[in-house]
């Protein structure tokens, strides 16, 4: 008799488990969207003025906030015609507003992987990231040392007066860049 009662409960109480795992699965995020939502702060920093000032479009880097071209005439072209970056952008940023930020090996990216960030949605960026024939054959962990640890990049954090830094403090940037890729690499929509 006692067993005829406790079955239809046990039924019952696996029935329970069963629903609550599966309402638990459908509250937690997939990696893939993990991954996506980390990439989102990634590509606001990627898109502030001091990263995209140096990965535009053509081969003309931009200035300021609001991203004009560079005065002087200066471009990949200038700097092969012998006037190089490092003429005037030296291994420390001027300390007068308006003159010109530095730090050692400032340059653009190489024009046969120039690494377009200006006009770029979060999903471009991402997929560009992934993309060995646009990165030379990087992989991810190369991307996340350079975004880690490079000179270039530390340089947008500490840009000299009156330039403002990304829109994410850089640990904080590390960390979403870590999640991106430890979740899959999945991109935006
Ligand atoms: C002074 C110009 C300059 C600035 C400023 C700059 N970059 Fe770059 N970036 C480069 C160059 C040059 C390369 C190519 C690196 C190489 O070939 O070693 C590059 C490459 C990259 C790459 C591709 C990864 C790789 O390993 O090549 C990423 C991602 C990147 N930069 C992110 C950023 C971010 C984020 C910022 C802002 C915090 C930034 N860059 C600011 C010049 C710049
Ligand atoms: C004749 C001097 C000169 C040369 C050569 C030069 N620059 Fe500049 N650059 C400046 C000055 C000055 C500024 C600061 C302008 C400002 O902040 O208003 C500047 C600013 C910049 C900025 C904007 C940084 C930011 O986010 O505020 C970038 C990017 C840049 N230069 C890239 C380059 C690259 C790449 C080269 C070589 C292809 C180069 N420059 C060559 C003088 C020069």
């Amino acid at each position: 008799m006692k067993r005829l009662v406790a079955l239809p409960s046990l039924a019952a109480a696996a029935l329970v488990v069963l629903l609550v795992a599966l309402a638990d699965a459908e509250d937690r995020p997939d990696r893939s969207q993990v991954a996506a939502a980390a990439f989102i702060d990634v590509a606001k920093v990627l898109l502030s003025p001091r990263c995209r000032n140096c990965h535009p479009t053509d081969d003309v880097p931009l200035q300021r906030d609001e991203g004009v071209p560079h005065a002087q005439n200066v471009s990949r072209r200038s700097e092969k015609n012998g006037l190089r970056c490092t003429a005037c952008h030296r291994h420390e940023n001027s300390p007068v507003p308006g003159g010109p930020p530095g730090v050692k090996g400032w340059r653009m990216p190489p024009a046969a992987t120039p690494m377009v960030f200006v006009g770029r949605t979060p999903h471009q960026l991402c997929e560009q990231l992934k993309d060995k024939k646009a990165t030379g054959d990087r992989d991810l962990e190369a991307i996340f040392h350079h975004l880690a640890e490079d000179e270039l990049v530390l340089w947008g954090w500490r840009a000299g007066p009156g330039r403002k830094p990304p829109p994410v403090p850089h640990d904080v940037f590390v960390a979403r860049v870590r999640a991106w890729i430890d979740n899959g690499a999945a991109c935006p929509p």
